[in-house]
């Protein structure tokens, strides 16, 4: 285990996930892996292209003739589909309130979960998702199920937006993180679930710097046990 851990973090839009994920990935030298930014790159391509949302063997085909990277950067890493940095397009409300319909193809997460066990296969991974501890890293000896309240990521939601100059109200934030756990939790294929080995973590009343504290010291005890 000389070259690291697997570490899943799975739960619903807005726990925390991605903002803990690379604080942990930083603190242990780990490479961080966003597989939302994967679903909402193959999401932005479709939009762009024109491909309808429901025709899962045009957007498998669109898919597999798409490279997504990630590239190291600051505050966050950069996304690339092919030769065009997606980074904070793939963060718009188009792509946000498109993704759970193109994630729910079976064939789209067929490919993008392979896509993510060639990522990891090395160890030395903080990979955050929805079902990264249950189906696509089941191995992983450390997993994280993160939740919050509908309120306080609704509130989480807001500051961010407001951060990138959109103004969705609250009420209507809400709305949109119910409805995309209600669909990322009721498909067919690998829904949001929490797995049997995972820790849960409630983030609603935890600073940041607590939920990463807490992670670091699961890994650490992790780290001892397999040396
Ligand atoms: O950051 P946010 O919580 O808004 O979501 P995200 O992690 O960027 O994921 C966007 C969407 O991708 C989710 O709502 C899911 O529909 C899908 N997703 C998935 O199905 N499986 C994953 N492992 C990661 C994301
Ligand atoms: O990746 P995920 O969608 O689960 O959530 P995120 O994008 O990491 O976090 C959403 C927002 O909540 C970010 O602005 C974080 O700074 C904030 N956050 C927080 O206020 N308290 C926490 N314990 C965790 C995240």
């Amino acid at each position: 285990a000389k070259q690291g851990l697997q570490v899943a973090i799975d739960g619903p839009a807005s726990a925390g996930k991605s903002t803990v994920a690379k604080i942990v990935a930083q603190r242990f030298h780990y490479i961080y892996c966003d597989t939302g930014a994967m679903y909402r790159a193959i999401t932005w391509k479709a939009l762009q292209t024109g491909t309808d949302l429901g025709d899962e063997a045009k957007i498998a085909d669109l898919l597999a003739h798409s490279e997504i990277r990630f590239e190291p950067g600051t505050p966050t890493q950069k996304v690339f589909v092919d030769d065009t940095e997606v980074t904070l397009a793939i963060r718009q409300p188009d792509v946000t309130n498109s993704v759970s319909q193109v994630s729910a193809l079976p064939a789209i997460r067929k490919e993008l979960t392979s896509r993510q066990r060639q990522i990891a296969a090395e160890g030395g991974i903080v990979m955050d998702g929805r079902d990264i501890g249950a189906t696509v890293l089941p191995n992983a000896q450390v997993k994280i199920f993160m939740v919050a309240s509908v309120a306080e990521r609704a509130q989480r939601r807001l500051k961010d937006n407001a951060a990138k100059g959109i103004t969705t109200p609250l009420a209507t934030l809400k709305h949109e993180i119910e409805e995309r756990d209600r669909k990322d939790s009721t498909r067919a294929v690998s829904p949001l679930t929490q797995a049997t080995d995972a820790i849960r973590l409630d983030t609603t009343s935890l600073s940041i710097e607590q939920v990463a504290d807490r992670i670091a010291e699961i890994i650490r005890e992790k780290e001892m046990q397999e040396k």
